[in-house]
């Protein structure tokens, strides 16, 4: 798989579409709910997370060039700006790419998609940064 292939093919096909990013989203949350690292992250959501995971498969979805029903449902995504309520520094992010690590790393597709992928969020979730002074 070249790089040729992942801009013409959107990662959202080759990741499995519908179902690889349902899987993806309902493991990242799994992985958030019992990883002790994850504990400040975790405690910033709701105790039930069916809404947010249901709001993340449609956002990655859209993201990674499927169909475009975070828009319709939940308006321009502002995804920085609908971070600004919540503390995230290094230590946020580093665990948020934690549980999406470990995710990814079981969804099956070329691992040259996965790795493509991967850094596109790990920029994402660094740009999500608001305090810029947390080691
Ligand atoms: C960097 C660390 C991050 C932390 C600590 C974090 C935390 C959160 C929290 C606490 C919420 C609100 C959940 C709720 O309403 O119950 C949220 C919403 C959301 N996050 Fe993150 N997030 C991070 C990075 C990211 C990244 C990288 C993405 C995308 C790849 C993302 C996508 C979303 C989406 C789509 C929503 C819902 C937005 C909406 O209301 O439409 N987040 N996040």
């Amino acid at each position: 798989m070249s790089d040729a292939d992942i801009q013409q093919v959107p990662p959202y096909e080759l990741m499995g579409g519908k179902q690889g990013i349902d899987d993806l989203v309902d493991r990242f949350y799994d992985v958030m709910d019992a990883l002790p690292q994850a504990r400040t992250i975790r405690a910033m959501h709701g105790p039930d997370l069916t809404v947010i995971r249901h709001v993340l498969k449609l956002y990655l979805a859209q993201w990674l060039g499927g169909p475009q029903d975070y828009s319709r449902e939940r308006g321009h995504p502002m995804l920085r700006g609908r971070h600004l309520g919540f503390s995230i520094g290094l230590a946020e992010r580093d665990a948020w790419m934690q549980c999406m690590d470990a995710a990814l790393s079981q969804v099956a597709c070329e691992p040259q998609v996965r790795e493509h992928v991967r850094e596109a969020m790990l920029k994402l979730a660094d740009w999500m940064r608001n305090q810029p002074n947390n080691p």
